[in-house]
């Protein structure tokens, strides 16, 4: 006997990356940045602890709502700080998705999305992306014009590739919301600035940004919305009071306003993308063009669970992925390796070793 919601018993719950807690690993599975955050970051830490952790934070995280608004010139009533960009993808889904609602997003992409809509009990579609990783636009178009909500992480993962300001606009849902999740926002060429959200579709747009990449802060748990008043003071209402300790929203202004510290990490990261790209190439490898801090992988030859698996034996962790049902393969799935681009000499010691495994 379960007592459990049905939605509940029927999954199995979203598996995270591998997070090993010993130490030794060359760690490219989770696309977390490889560079420490800013000094500014552990001042900000090392104050609070000293301050009054017996007190509540602040429950409306005012100033980490001004120094987001003051970066993409908009009152800080756009923005709706969380535990990261999972929490807010959660808080949509509670404020926005019925039983039988309609959810779509690209296929692959972000396996949580599903996870949350059928915990909703909401019904989901897979909008697959063709092998190059475009839109089949008529399909998707028409998808979307039938859904509640529609989700595209921009840059996609595990594809790394970015889809342009003018095919996410033709996918904004007629009745509903396009949910932009920009985990990776920071690490493309030309990154956005919220432009969507003034839009003449704008008011049907939530943007979501994580502080875990870009930011350096992945293990503070940090992360906002940008979307109309209108919306975000409704999704205030199903965030838990204090859904961001002291910790992080002072961790995360102090982020936040360290700009250069940001911008400088995301080129060097940029940088070393490239270089791994290119050496993956002349090792054999596909590689898909990537605007986020990991490239997606496969070789023609070599089963990429044998190459996973041949590199965690010699401590360097990937992320081994295979996405079923996908309509554009023979086999009906396709799989890959999403690699994290680390650090030059982490990324050195990956090449080295899949130099010797190829
Ligand atoms: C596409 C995408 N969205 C959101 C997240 C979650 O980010 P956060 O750490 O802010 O919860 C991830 C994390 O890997 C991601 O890949």
């Amino acid at each position: 006997m379960s007592f459990f919601r049905p939605n509940v018993d029927a999954i199995h719950g979203y598996v995270p990356g591998e997070q090993p807690q010993d130490t030794g690993w060359v760690k490219l599975n989770t696309n977390e940045n490889p560079y420490p955050p800013s000094p500014r970051v552990l001042e900000a830490l090392e104050r609070v602890i000293r301050d009054r952790l017996n007190l509540y934070p602040d429950p409306l995280s005012t100033k980490f709502r001004e120094a987001v608004g003051k970066l993409f010139q908009v009152d800080p009533d756009w923005v709706l700080p969380a535990n990261g960009s999972d929490e807010n993808l959660t808080i949509l889904m509670r404020c926005f998705i019925n039983a039988d609602d309609l959810v779509v997003y690209p296929y692959p992409s972000y396996i949580l999305y599903e996870t949350l809509v059928d915990l909703q009990g909401g019904r989901h579609e897979r909008l697959q992306l063709k092998p190059d990783w475009s839109w089949d636009m008529p399909t998707a178009q028409a998808a979307a014009a039938k859904a509640k909500m529609v989700i595209l992480p921009n840059p996609n993962s595990p594809t790394g590739n970015r889809w342009s300001d003018k095919d996410i606009e033709s996918l904004v849902p007629p009745r509903g919301l396009l949910v932009l999740d920009e985990a990776y926002g920071d690490f493309a060429d030309q990154p956005h600035k919220g432009e969507l959200l003034k839009s003449s579709r704008g008011k049907q747009i939530v943007v979501t940004r994580s502080l875990s990449k870009s930011y350096s802060l992945a293990g503070l748990r940090v992360g906002f919305a940008l979307a109309h008043p209108d919306l975000i003071s409704g999704m205030r209402k199903m965030k838990d009071s204090y859904n961001c300790d002291k910790l992080s929203l002072a961790g995360g202004t102090a982020a936040i306003e360290d700009q250069e510290w940001m911008l400088s990490n995301t080129a060097k990261i940029r940088a070393t993308r490239g270089r791994l790209s290119a050496a993956l190439q002349q090792l054999g490898f596909n590689v898909v063009p990537s605007q986020a801090n990991f490239v997606w992988t496969t070789h023609a030859t070599i089963p990429h669970k044998q190459l996973y698996e041949r590199l965690k034996e010699r401590k360097i962790l990937v992320r081994f992925m295979v996405f079923p049902n996908y309509a554009h393969s023979p086999t009906g799935e396709v799989s890959g390796l999403r690699i994290t681009v680390g650090t030059d000499p982490e990324i050195d010691q990956l090449l080295a070793a899949l130099k010797e495994i190829v």
